[in-house]
């Protein structure tokens, strides 16, 4: 099955790594709040996926738009927003036609003190919640699915296989299942549901966790996987 899918913020690390994994199946969008970067990024990801796929080929188009514009024209958004900027991309979107849309939140917002990383949680009336949490208060409208979070943005564009790595995922089940599907045809992430949204956080905050350990023993592209 080939979907349609925009990744705002595509610019970023995580959005052209996840902009080119996709590609290999899917029609991607890469949106942007300035669609000139947006262009750019698409020509990068291009250049890279003749390079990826030099032997079997890919299946997608890909384009560069406005955010607001790759946000309307596709049912499934992946939100590859920098964490500290959610607030003004939320308040910029607002009015968005959310309704029916898949909201895919790849977001962990930390802090880091004296090389210590901190998961650093958003706030609704006094209340910490999870960022995608947070974007579904925002975004009542969508369906938001939290995953990728563990998934480093390097593996994703980098020139070798993706190594196998477990995709943590929140929220409904039956969208769980379109993504998880979506991101099947790309190989070796296994997505795993984890219940709904309200247990986002647990696998937000494993990101912080994550990075620690990777800091300290000098891991690089950490991921995780479950062993049985
Ligand atoms: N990097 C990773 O390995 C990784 C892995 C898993 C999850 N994540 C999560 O994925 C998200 C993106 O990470 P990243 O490393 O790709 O971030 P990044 O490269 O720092 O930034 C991503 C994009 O955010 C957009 N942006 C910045 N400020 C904005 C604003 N005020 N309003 C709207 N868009 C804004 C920019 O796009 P334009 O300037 O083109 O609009 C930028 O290219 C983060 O939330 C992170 O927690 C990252």
């Amino acid at each position: 099955l080939n979907e349609e899918v925009a990744v705002l913020g595509g610019t970023g690390r995580l959005g052209k790594g996840l902009a080119l994994r996709l590609l290999k199946e899917h029609d991607v969008t890469i949106g942007s709040r300035v669609k000139e970067r947006a262009l750019d990024a698409v020509k990068e990801v291009k250049a890279r996926a003749e390079s990826l796929y030099k032997h079997s080929g890919y299946k997608g188009e890909i384009k560069g738009q406005l955010n607001s514009d790759a946000a309307k024209e596709n049912k499934i958004i992946i939100l590859a927003i920098e964490a500290d900027q959610l607030y003004d991309f939320l308040s910029a979107s607002k009015d968005y036609e959310w309704r029916d849309k898949i909201v895919l939140s790849p977001v962990t917002r930390m802090k880091k003190t004296d090389d210590v990383f901190e998961y650093y949680p958003f706030d609704i009336d006094g209340t910490k919640v999870s960022a995608a949490e947070y974007i579904q208060h925002k975004l009542h409208d969508a369906e938001v699915i939290s995953a990728l979070h563990l998934v480093p943005a390097s593996a994703l564009w980098s020139l070798k296989e993706l190594p196998s790595l477990d995709v943590p995922a929140a929220g409904k089940e039956d969208v769980f299942r379109r993504i998880s599907k979506m991101f099947e045809a790309i190989g070796n992430l296994r997505f795993l549901y984890a219940g709904p949204l309200q247990v986002s956080y647990l696998i937000e905050s494993a990101l912080p966790l994550l990075l620690n350990i990777a800091t300290r023993n000098d891991f690089k592209n950490a991921g995780i996987r479950v062993v049985t």
